[in-house]
Protein backbone atom coordinates (compact mmCIF):
# COMPACT_ATOMS: atom_id res chain seq x y z
CA UNK A 1 0.00 0.00 0.00
CA UNK A 2 2.82 2.49 0.94
CA UNK A 3 4.80 1.45 -2.49
CA UNK A 4 1.81 2.41 -4.08
CA UNK A 5 0.70 4.70 -3.01
CA UNK A 6 4.12 6.31 -2.87
CA UNK A 7 4.26 6.61 -6.27
CA UNK A 8 0.64 7.95 -7.12
CA UNK A 9 1.55 11.37 -5.31
CA UNK A 10 5.61 10.96 -6.09
CA UNK A 11 5.09 10.61 -9.74
CA UNK A 12 3.27 14.28 -9.54
CA UNK A 13 5.70 15.57 -7.13
CA UNK A 14 6.93 18.74 -9.06
CA UNK A 15 9.18 21.31 -7.49
CA UNK A 16 8.08 24.36 -5.23
CA UNK A 17 7.99 26.91 -7.13
CA UNK A 18 7.66 29.74 -4.65
CA UNK A 19 10.82 31.36 -3.25
CA UNK A 20 11.57 28.13 -1.69
CA UNK A 21 10.67 27.75 2.15
CA UNK A 22 13.68 27.06 4.31
CA UNK A 23 13.92 24.16 6.67
CA UNK A 24 14.45 25.69 9.82
CA UNK A 25 12.77 26.65 13.08
CA UNK A 26 10.07 29.30 12.46
CA UNK A 27 9.55 31.52 15.14
CA UNK A 28 6.64 33.62 15.41
CA UNK A 29 7.20 36.87 13.53
CA UNK A 30 8.42 34.18 10.63
CA UNK A 31 5.51 32.53 10.57
CA UNK A 32 2.91 34.70 10.58
CA UNK A 33 5.42 36.33 7.68
CA UNK A 34 4.85 33.48 5.54
CA UNK A 35 1.40 32.80 6.41
CA UNK A 36 0.52 35.85 5.40
CA UNK A 37 3.12 36.08 1.98
CA UNK A 38 1.07 32.85 1.15
CA UNK A 39 -1.94 34.35 1.18
CA UNK A 40 -1.00 37.67 -1.04
CA UNK A 41 0.53 35.13 -3.43
CA UNK A 42 -2.89 32.44 -3.65
CA UNK A 43 -5.48 35.03 -2.61
CA UNK A 44 -8.47 32.40 -4.43
CA UNK A 45 -6.94 29.38 -2.96
CA UNK A 46 -6.71 30.61 0.69
CA UNK A 47 -7.75 32.33 3.65
CA UNK A 48 -6.03 33.36 6.53
CA UNK A 49 -7.66 33.92 10.02
CA UNK A 50 -6.60 34.14 14.00
CA UNK A 51 -9.16 31.93 16.21
CA UNK A 52 -8.14 33.99 19.44
CA UNK A 53 -4.92 34.80 21.41
CA UNK A 54 -2.43 32.65 23.74
CA UNK A 55 -2.15 34.04 26.85
CA UNK A 56 1.36 36.01 25.96
CA UNK A 57 -1.34 37.36 23.52
CA UNK A 58 0.24 35.90 20.05
CA UNK A 59 -2.61 34.91 17.63
CA UNK A 60 -3.58 31.52 16.78
CA UNK A 61 -3.53 31.78 13.13
CA UNK A 62 -5.06 29.04 10.89
CA UNK A 63 -4.53 28.67 7.34
CA UNK A 64 -7.80 27.63 4.96
CA UNK A 65 -7.37 26.04 1.72
CA UNK A 66 -10.07 24.79 -0.71
CA UNK A 67 -11.41 26.23 -3.77
CA UNK A 68 -13.72 28.14 -1.45
CA UNK A 69 -11.47 28.74 1.06
CA UNK A 70 -13.62 31.64 3.31
CA UNK A 71 -16.67 29.57 3.73
CA UNK A 72 -18.25 26.22 3.90
CA UNK A 73 -19.95 24.63 0.74
CA UNK A 74 -22.83 22.25 1.12
CA UNK A 75 -21.32 18.49 0.28
CA UNK A 76 -17.90 19.75 0.83
CA UNK A 77 -15.86 18.36 4.02
CA UNK A 78 -13.81 20.61 6.48
CA UNK A 79 -10.45 18.98 7.60
CA UNK A 80 -7.93 20.39 9.77
CA UNK A 81 -4.15 19.15 11.23
CA UNK A 82 -2.97 21.03 14.58
CA UNK A 83 0.74 21.32 15.29
CA UNK A 84 2.73 21.94 18.42
CA UNK A 85 0.14 22.12 21.13
CA UNK A 86 2.97 21.10 23.21
CA UNK A 87 5.30 24.08 22.97
CA UNK A 88 8.47 21.77 22.62
CA UNK A 89 7.24 19.34 20.37
CA UNK A 90 8.38 21.32 16.89
CA UNK A 91 8.31 18.99 13.64
CA UNK A 92 4.45 18.92 13.26
CA UNK A 93 5.14 23.08 13.35
CA UNK A 94 7.86 22.81 10.59
CA UNK A 95 6.60 20.42 8.46
CA UNK A 96 3.19 21.64 8.55
CA UNK A 97 4.51 25.10 6.83
CA UNK A 98 5.57 23.19 4.21
CA UNK A 99 2.03 21.14 3.71
CA UNK A 100 1.07 24.53 2.88
CA UNK A 101 3.75 25.22 0.56
CA UNK A 102 3.32 21.82 -1.30
CA UNK A 103 -0.50 22.23 -1.71
CA UNK A 104 -0.38 25.79 -2.88
CA UNK A 105 2.49 25.25 -5.64
CA UNK A 106 1.15 21.96 -7.03
CA UNK A 107 -2.87 23.46 -7.33
CA UNK A 108 -3.47 22.76 -10.94
CA UNK A 109 -0.24 20.92 -11.14
CA UNK A 110 -0.78 17.71 -9.34
CA UNK A 111 -3.58 16.26 -10.35
CA UNK A 112 -4.23 14.55 -6.75
CA UNK A 113 -3.79 17.76 -4.99
CA UNK A 114 -5.90 19.91 -7.51
CA UNK A 115 -8.76 17.17 -6.70
CA UNK A 116 -7.74 16.99 -3.32
CA UNK A 117 -8.14 20.72 -2.96
CA UNK A 118 -11.11 21.29 -5.15
CA UNK A 119 -13.23 19.05 -2.77
CA UNK A 120 -11.86 19.41 0.84
CA UNK A 121 -11.68 22.89 2.94
CA UNK A 122 -8.30 22.24 4.53
CA UNK A 123 -7.73 24.09 7.87
CA UNK A 124 -4.22 24.01 9.41
CA UNK A 125 -2.90 25.90 12.73
CA UNK A 126 1.00 25.27 12.89
CA UNK A 127 0.70 26.18 15.91
CA UNK A 128 -2.01 25.96 18.97
CA UNK A 129 0.53 27.05 21.60
CA UNK A 130 3.10 29.73 20.23
CA UNK A 131 4.10 30.88 24.17
CA UNK A 132 5.38 27.41 25.03
CA UNK A 133 7.24 27.38 21.45
CA UNK A 134 9.09 30.51 21.76
CA UNK A 135 9.53 29.04 25.98
CA UNK A 136 11.64 26.84 24.41
CA UNK A 137 14.84 28.04 23.61
CA UNK A 138 16.87 25.64 22.13
CA UNK A 139 16.63 21.84 20.87
CA UNK A 140 16.34 19.88 23.29
CA UNK A 141 15.22 15.84 22.96
CA UNK A 142 13.50 15.61 26.26
CA UNK A 143 10.88 17.58 27.75
CA UNK A 144 10.49 20.98 28.88
CA UNK A 145 8.65 23.66 30.43
CA UNK A 146 7.58 24.67 26.78
CA UNK A 147 5.55 21.69 26.59
CA UNK A 148 3.14 23.96 28.61
CA UNK A 149 1.49 27.55 28.48
CA UNK A 150 2.21 30.37 29.98
CA UNK A 151 -0.31 29.89 32.63
CA UNK A 152 1.37 25.99 33.25
CA UNK A 153 -1.47 24.22 31.99
CA UNK A 154 -0.98 20.78 29.59
CA UNK A 155 -3.10 22.00 26.42
CA UNK A 156 -3.35 18.51 25.62
CA UNK A 157 -5.43 17.69 29.71
CA UNK A 158 -7.35 20.97 29.37
CA UNK A 159 -10.40 19.63 27.62
CA UNK A 160 -13.87 19.08 28.94
CA UNK A 161 -13.69 15.01 29.94
CA UNK A 162 -15.97 12.63 28.77
CA UNK A 163 -15.42 9.95 31.46
CA UNK A 164 -14.28 11.60 34.79
CA UNK A 165 -15.07 15.73 36.26
CA UNK A 166 -11.49 16.67 35.42
CA UNK A 167 -12.11 20.40 36.94
CA UNK A 168 -9.73 22.22 34.70
CA UNK A 169 -9.23 25.62 34.16
CA UNK A 170 -9.96 25.95 30.83
CA UNK A 171 -7.44 28.28 29.08
CA UNK A 172 -7.24 30.96 26.06
CA UNK A 173 -5.97 28.36 23.47
CA UNK A 174 -8.06 25.69 24.42
CA UNK A 175 -11.16 27.52 24.41
CA UNK A 176 -10.18 29.46 20.95
CA UNK A 177 -9.90 25.61 19.56
CA UNK A 178 -13.59 24.46 21.36
CA UNK A 179 -15.14 27.71 19.49
CA UNK A 180 -13.20 27.06 16.72
CA UNK A 181 -14.64 23.32 16.57
CA UNK A 182 -18.49 24.62 17.56
CA UNK A 183 -18.16 27.27 14.55
CA UNK A 184 -16.94 24.70 11.66
CA UNK A 185 -18.45 21.15 10.73
CA UNK A 186 -14.95 19.41 11.35
CA UNK A 187 -15.27 15.69 9.63
CA UNK A 188 -11.55 14.57 10.42
CA UNK A 189 -8.52 16.16 11.95
CA UNK A 190 -5.21 15.22 13.29
CA UNK A 191 -3.02 16.32 16.13
CA UNK A 192 0.51 16.16 15.99
CA UNK A 193 3.31 15.56 18.37
CA UNK A 194 6.74 14.67 19.32
CA UNK A 195 8.60 12.45 21.57
CA UNK A 196 7.78 9.14 19.88
CA UNK A 197 6.93 7.44 16.81
CA UNK A 198 3.15 6.44 16.38
CA UNK A 199 -0.78 7.26 15.63
CA UNK A 200 -2.68 6.86 18.49
CA UNK A 201 -6.33 7.11 18.51
CA UNK A 202 -9.30 7.58 20.75
CA UNK A 203 -10.08 6.90 23.25
CA UNK A 204 -7.55 8.09 25.55
CA UNK A 205 -10.03 7.87 28.42
CA UNK A 206 -12.22 5.32 29.16
CA UNK A 207 -14.11 3.49 31.93
CA UNK A 208 -15.73 0.02 32.18
CA UNK A 209 -18.20 1.11 29.63
CA UNK A 210 -15.88 1.36 26.76
CA UNK A 211 -13.80 -1.66 28.30
CA UNK A 212 -10.79 0.05 30.25
CA UNK A 213 -10.85 -3.17 32.64
CA UNK A 214 -9.32 -5.18 29.28
CA UNK A 215 -6.85 -2.07 29.14
CA UNK A 216 -8.49 -0.73 25.67
CA UNK A 217 -10.84 2.38 25.47
CA UNK A 218 -12.78 1.07 22.08
CA UNK A 219 -15.04 3.69 20.44
CA UNK A 220 -18.34 2.50 18.68
CA UNK A 221 -15.35 3.47 15.56
CA UNK A 222 -13.37 1.86 16.07
CA UNK A 223 -12.55 0.35 13.05
CA UNK A 224 -12.45 3.17 10.98
CA UNK A 225 -9.85 4.73 13.53
CA UNK A 226 -7.76 1.87 13.04
CA UNK A 227 -7.80 2.09 9.58
CA UNK A 228 -7.42 6.03 10.17
CA UNK A 229 -3.71 5.40 12.28
CA UNK A 230 -2.87 2.41 9.74
CA UNK A 231 -3.32 5.16 6.66
CA UNK A 232 -0.99 7.70 8.40
CA UNK A 233 2.01 4.69 9.77
CA UNK A 234 1.97 2.72 6.57
CA UNK A 235 2.37 5.53 4.66
CA UNK A 236 4.78 7.14 6.23
CA UNK A 237 8.49 5.92 6.13
CA UNK A 238 8.79 4.11 8.84
CA UNK A 239 6.49 4.55 11.40
CA UNK A 240 4.18 1.28 10.30
CA UNK A 241 7.59 -1.08 11.28
CA UNK A 242 6.17 -0.03 15.04
CA UNK A 243 9.60 0.03 16.49
CA UNK A 244 9.04 3.25 17.85
CA UNK A 245 12.19 4.77 19.79
CA UNK A 246 13.32 2.49 21.58
CA UNK A 247 13.39 -1.32 22.23
CA UNK A 248 11.17 -1.21 25.40
CA UNK A 249 8.47 0.21 23.55
CA UNK A 250 7.11 -0.98 19.73
CA UNK A 251 3.65 -0.40 18.71
CA UNK A 252 2.38 -3.06 15.87
CA UNK A 253 1.74 -1.67 13.11
CA UNK A 254 2.45 1.76 14.57
CA UNK A 255 -0.61 2.22 15.91
CA UNK A 256 -2.01 2.19 19.40
CA UNK A 257 -5.27 2.87 21.24
CA UNK A 258 -4.72 6.32 23.20
CA UNK A 259 -5.98 4.05 26.49
CA UNK A 260 -3.79 1.35 26.29
CA UNK A 261 -0.37 3.81 25.50
CA UNK A 262 -1.02 5.68 28.61
CA UNK A 263 -4.59 6.80 30.08
CA UNK A 264 -5.13 10.72 30.21
CA UNK A 265 -7.96 12.76 30.79
CA UNK A 266 -9.17 15.82 29.21
CA UNK A 267 -7.23 15.29 25.96
CA UNK A 268 -7.90 17.04 22.51
CA UNK A 269 -8.76 13.72 20.50
CA UNK A 270 -11.63 12.33 22.56
CA UNK A 271 -13.18 15.83 22.95
CA UNK A 272 -13.23 16.27 18.98
CA UNK A 273 -14.44 13.23 18.87
CA UNK A 274 -17.76 13.58 21.34
CA UNK A 275 -18.60 16.98 21.10
CA UNK A 276 -17.09 18.09 17.82
CA UNK A 277 -18.15 15.56 15.70
CA UNK A 278 -14.98 14.94 14.50
CA UNK A 279 -12.34 12.01 14.20
CA UNK A 280 -9.08 13.18 15.52
CA UNK A 281 -5.93 10.80 16.17
CA UNK A 282 -3.02 11.89 17.47
CA UNK A 283 0.54 11.39 15.57
CA UNK A 284 3.49 11.04 17.30
CA UNK A 285 6.01 12.28 14.38
CA UNK A 286 9.76 11.97 16.32
CA UNK A 287 11.21 10.78 18.83
CA UNK A 288 13.03 13.60 19.61
CA UNK A 289 10.79 16.08 20.88
CA UNK A 290 13.03 19.59 19.52
CA UNK A 291 15.59 17.76 17.26
CA UNK A 292 18.33 20.28 15.75
CA UNK A 293 16.97 22.45 12.25
CA UNK A 294 18.93 19.92 9.78
CA UNK A 295 16.60 17.13 10.17
CA UNK A 296 13.71 19.08 9.23
CA UNK A 297 14.20 17.73 5.69
CA UNK A 298 14.22 14.34 5.97
CA UNK A 299 11.07 14.53 8.40
CA UNK A 300 8.79 16.16 5.88
CA UNK A 301 9.80 13.93 3.65
CA UNK A 302 9.42 10.96 5.86
CA UNK A 303 5.75 12.32 6.47
CA UNK A 304 4.25 14.17 3.12
CA UNK A 305 2.66 11.03 1.30
CA UNK A 306 1.25 10.28 4.70
CA UNK A 307 0.01 14.10 5.43
CA UNK A 308 -1.57 14.30 2.48
CA UNK A 309 -3.35 10.25 2.11
CA UNK A 310 -4.38 11.32 5.53
CA UNK A 311 -6.58 14.65 4.27
CA UNK A 312 -8.02 12.03 1.85
CA UNK A 313 -9.78 10.07 4.26
CA UNK A 314 -12.43 12.81 4.93
CA UNK A 315 -13.86 11.52 2.05
CA UNK A 316 -14.67 8.15 3.76
CA UNK A 317 -18.90 6.48 3.72
CA UNK A 318 -21.53 8.52 3.21
CA UNK A 319 -22.78 12.10 3.83
CA UNK A 320 -25.72 14.04 2.57
CA UNK A 321 -28.71 16.66 3.61
CA UNK A 322 -31.87 16.19 5.70
CA UNK A 323 -34.32 18.02 4.52
CA UNK A 324 -37.94 18.65 5.30
CA UNK A 325 -41.41 18.94 2.57
CA UNK A 326 -40.52 22.15 1.49
CA UNK A 327 -36.99 21.50 0.95
CA UNK A 328 -35.36 23.30 3.81
CA UNK A 329 -32.59 21.80 5.41
CA UNK A 330 -33.32 20.49 9.00
CA UNK A 331 -30.74 21.46 11.37
CA UNK A 332 -29.83 19.33 14.44
CA UNK A 333 -31.59 16.28 12.90
CA UNK A 334 -29.94 12.82 14.34
CA UNK A 335 -28.16 10.99 11.86
CA UNK A 336 -26.39 7.73 12.73
CA UNK A 337 -25.30 4.26 11.18
CA UNK A 338 -27.26 1.73 13.25
CA UNK A 339 -24.96 -0.63 16.05
CA UNK A 340 -22.52 3.00 16.41
CA UNK A 341 -24.51 5.26 18.55
CA UNK A 342 -22.54 8.25 19.71
CA UNK A 343 -22.96 9.04 23.38
CA UNK A 344 -23.73 12.75 22.07
CA UNK A 345 -25.81 11.39 18.59
CA UNK A 346 -23.94 13.28 15.71
CA UNK A 347 -26.20 15.59 14.17
CA UNK A 348 -27.28 17.70 10.62
CA UNK A 349 -25.32 21.07 10.72
CA UNK A 350 -27.18 24.86 9.75
CA UNK A 351 -27.66 23.35 6.02
CA UNK A 352 -28.79 20.30 7.47
CA UNK A 353 -25.56 18.48 6.39
CA UNK A 354 -24.26 15.13 7.78
CA UNK A 355 -20.91 13.54 6.90
CA UNK A 356 -20.14 9.99 8.58
CA UNK A 357 -17.28 8.29 8.23
CA UNK A 358 -17.85 4.38 8.00
CA UNK A 359 -15.52 1.68 5.95
CA UNK A 360 -16.80 -0.20 2.78
CA UNK A 361 -19.91 -2.31 4.16
CA UNK A 362 -23.64 -2.26 4.22
CA UNK A 363 -25.10 0.13 6.83
CA UNK A 364 -28.28 1.61 8.12
CA UNK A 365 -28.59 5.05 7.90
CA UNK A 366 -31.04 6.47 10.85
CA UNK A 367 -32.34 9.78 10.50
CA UNK A 368 -34.22 11.34 13.39
CA UNK A 369 -36.14 14.48 12.88
CA UNK A 370 -36.19 14.56 17.15
CA UNK A 371 -40.43 14.31 17.77
CA UNK A 372 -41.09 12.73 14.22
CA UNK A 373 -40.68 9.11 13.55
CA UNK A 374 -37.36 8.13 11.92
CA UNK A 375 -36.26 7.15 8.23
CA UNK A 376 -33.81 4.26 7.51
CA UNK A 377 -31.85 3.93 4.67
CA UNK A 378 -29.54 0.51 3.99
CA UNK A 379 -26.85 1.88 1.84
CA UNK A 380 -23.86 0.12 0.86
CA UNK A 381 -20.13 2.14 0.82
CA UNK A 382 -17.97 1.20 -1.31
CA UNK A 383 -14.09 1.83 -1.11
CA UNK A 384 -14.16 5.11 -3.48
CA UNK A 385 -11.65 7.37 -1.10
CA UNK A 386 -9.76 7.73 -4.34
CA UNK A 387 -13.19 9.69 -5.84
CA UNK A 388 -12.78 12.17 -3.30
CA UNK A 389 -16.35 12.64 -2.38
CA UNK A 390 -18.15 9.95 0.31
CA UNK A 391 -21.22 8.17 -0.93
CA UNK A 392 -23.98 10.74 -1.30
CA UNK A 393 -27.26 10.41 0.06
CA UNK A 394 -30.01 12.98 1.20
CA UNK A 395 -33.04 12.06 3.69
CA UNK A 396 -36.60 14.14 3.25
CA UNK A 397 -38.87 14.51 5.52
CA UNK A 398 -42.20 14.69 3.58
CA UNK A 399 -44.36 14.77 7.11
CA UNK A 400 -42.17 18.04 8.48
CA UNK A 401 -42.51 21.58 8.41
CA UNK A 402 -40.40 22.89 11.03
CA UNK A 403 -36.80 23.67 11.85
CA UNK A 404 -35.88 21.15 14.96
CA UNK A 405 -34.46 23.27 18.15
CA UNK A 406 -30.84 22.91 19.20
CA UNK A 407 -30.37 20.32 21.69
CA UNK A 408 -26.75 20.37 23.16
CA UNK A 409 -25.22 17.44 24.23
CA UNK A 410 -24.30 18.04 28.66
CA UNK A 411 -20.59 18.98 29.39
CA UNK A 412 -20.65 16.57 32.02
CA UNK A 413 -18.66 13.44 32.49
CA UNK A 414 -21.18 11.65 29.74
CA UNK A 415 -19.99 8.01 30.04
CA UNK A 416 -19.26 8.12 34.09
CA UNK A 417 -23.53 8.37 33.89
CA UNK A 418 -23.59 5.08 31.45
CA UNK A 419 -21.03 3.48 34.19
CA UNK A 420 -23.26 4.35 37.06
CA UNK A 421 -26.40 3.53 35.03
CA UNK A 422 -24.69 -0.02 34.27
CA UNK A 423 -23.77 -0.71 38.07
CA UNK A 424 -27.35 -0.07 39.31
CA UNK A 425 -28.37 -2.84 37.10
CA UNK A 426 -30.69 -0.59 34.60
CA UNK A 427 -28.95 -0.40 30.99
CA UNK A 428 -29.87 1.86 28.82
CA UNK A 429 -29.88 1.16 25.03
CA UNK A 430 -26.40 2.94 24.83
CA UNK A 431 -24.99 0.25 27.23
CA UNK A 432 -26.36 -2.24 25.57
CA UNK A 433 -25.25 -2.24 22.21
CA UNK A 434 -21.78 -0.71 23.77
CA UNK A 435 -21.01 -3.66 25.86
CA UNK A 436 -22.88 -5.78 22.77
CA UNK A 437 -20.07 -4.76 20.37
CA UNK A 438 -17.23 -4.72 23.42
CA UNK A 439 -17.98 -8.71 23.98
CA UNK A 440 -17.68 -10.01 20.07
CA UNK A 441 -15.41 -7.54 19.00
CA UNK A 442 -12.67 -7.15 21.82
CA UNK A 443 -9.68 -8.41 21.06
C1 LIG B 1 -10.75 22.34 -9.90
O1 LIG B 1 -11.52 23.53 -9.82
C2 LIG B 1 -11.16 24.50 -10.80
C3 LIG B 1 -11.89 25.78 -10.46
O2 LIG B 1 -13.28 25.58 -10.43
C4 LIG B 1 -11.50 23.95 -12.17
O3 LIG B 1 -11.14 24.89 -13.16
C5 LIG B 1 -10.71 22.64 -12.39
O4 LIG B 1 -11.09 22.05 -13.61
C6 LIG B 1 -10.96 21.67 -11.26
N1 LIG B 1 -10.01 20.58 -11.43
C7 LIG B 1 -10.30 19.32 -11.12
C8 LIG B 1 -9.24 18.30 -11.39
O5 LIG B 1 -11.36 18.99 -10.61
C1 LIG C 1 -11.96 22.17 41.29
O1 LIG C 1 -10.78 22.94 41.46
C2 LIG C 1 -10.98 24.06 42.32
C3 LIG C 1 -9.73 24.91 42.26
O2 LIG C 1 -8.59 24.14 42.18
C4 LIG C 1 -11.31 23.54 43.73
O3 LIG C 1 -11.51 24.63 44.59
C5 LIG C 1 -12.58 22.69 43.67
O4 LIG C 1 -12.85 22.13 44.93
C6 LIG C 1 -12.43 21.59 42.62
N1 LIG C 1 -13.72 20.92 42.42
C7 LIG C 1 -13.84 19.60 42.36
C8 LIG C 1 -15.23 19.07 42.13
O5 LIG C 1 -12.89 18.83 42.46
C1 LIG D 1 -16.61 31.53 12.94
O1 LIG D 1 -17.19 31.63 11.65
C2 LIG D 1 -17.42 32.95 11.23
C3 LIG D 1 -18.16 32.90 9.92
O2 LIG D 1 -17.53 32.05 9.00
C4 LIG D 1 -16.08 33.68 11.12
O3 LIG D 1 -16.29 35.01 10.75
C5 LIG D 1 -15.37 33.62 12.47
O4 LIG D 1 -14.09 34.18 12.35
C6 LIG D 1 -15.25 32.20 12.94
N1 LIG D 1 -14.66 32.14 14.27
C7 LIG D 1 -13.80 31.19 14.62
C8 LIG D 1 -13.31 31.22 16.02
O5 LIG D 1 -13.43 30.31 13.86
C1 LIG E 1 -33.03 5.85 15.20
O1 LIG E 1 -32.42 6.88 15.98
C2 LIG E 1 -33.28 7.41 16.99
C3 LIG E 1 -32.57 8.61 17.62
O2 LIG E 1 -31.29 8.27 18.04
C4 LIG E 1 -33.63 6.32 17.98
O3 LIG E 1 -34.48 6.83 18.99
C5 LIG E 1 -34.30 5.17 17.25
O4 LIG E 1 -34.53 4.11 18.15
C6 LIG E 1 -33.43 4.68 16.09
N1 LIG E 1 -34.18 3.70 15.32
C7 LIG E 1 -33.70 2.50 15.02
C8 LIG E 1 -34.61 1.59 14.26
O5 LIG E 1 -32.58 2.15 15.33
C1 LIG F 1 -9.35 1.34 -0.49
O1 LIG F 1 -8.51 0.76 -1.45
C2 LIG F 1 -7.17 1.18 -1.37
C3 LIG F 1 -6.42 0.66 -2.57
O2 LIG F 1 -6.89 -0.57 -2.96
C4 LIG F 1 -6.60 0.70 -0.05
O3 LIG F 1 -5.26 1.08 0.07
C5 LIG F 1 -7.42 1.34 1.08
O4 LIG F 1 -6.97 0.89 2.32
C6 LIG F 1 -8.89 1.00 0.92
N1 LIG F 1 -9.66 1.75 1.88
C7 LIG F 1 -10.53 1.19 2.70
C8 LIG F 1 -11.25 2.12 3.62
O5 LIG F 1 -10.76 0.01 2.74
C1 LIG G 1 -17.12 8.54 -8.27
O1 LIG G 1 -17.78 9.76 -8.59
C2 LIG G 1 -18.46 9.73 -9.83
C3 LIG G 1 -18.98 11.13 -10.11
O2 LIG G 1 -19.32 11.80 -8.95
C4 LIG G 1 -19.57 8.68 -9.76
O3 LIG G 1 -20.25 8.62 -10.97
C5 LIG G 1 -18.95 7.32 -9.45
O4 LIG G 1 -19.96 6.35 -9.27
C6 LIG G 1 -18.11 7.39 -8.19
N1 LIG G 1 -17.41 6.15 -8.00
C7 LIG G 1 -17.44 5.48 -6.85
C8 LIG G 1 -16.65 4.23 -6.80
O5 LIG G 1 -18.08 5.85 -5.90
ZN1 LIG H 1 2.66 16.14 22.92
Amino acid sequence: MRAALGDVVGAFCLVSLAAALDFRYHHTEELEAFLKEVRAAYPSLTHLHSIGRSVEGRDLWVLVLGRFPTHHKIGIPEFKYVANMHGDETVGREILLHLIDFLVTNYRRDPVVTRLLNNTRIHIMPTMNPDGFEATKVPDCYYSHGRYNKNGEDLNRNFPDAFENNNVTIQPETRAVMNWIKNETFVLSANLHGGALVASYTFDNGNSVTGSLKGYSRSPDDDVFIHLAKTYSFNHASMYRGTGCDNRQTFPEGITNGYSWYQLEGGMQDYNYVWGQCFEITLELSCCKYPPADQLEKFWRDNKVALIEYIKQVHLGIKGQVTDKNGNPIPNAIVEAKGRPHICPYRTNEHGEYFLLLLPGIYVINATVPGFKSMLKTVEITNNTDNFSALKYDFSFSEVSVRTRASSCPKTPLYQELEHASAAGKPTLHIFVLMTIMLVIFK
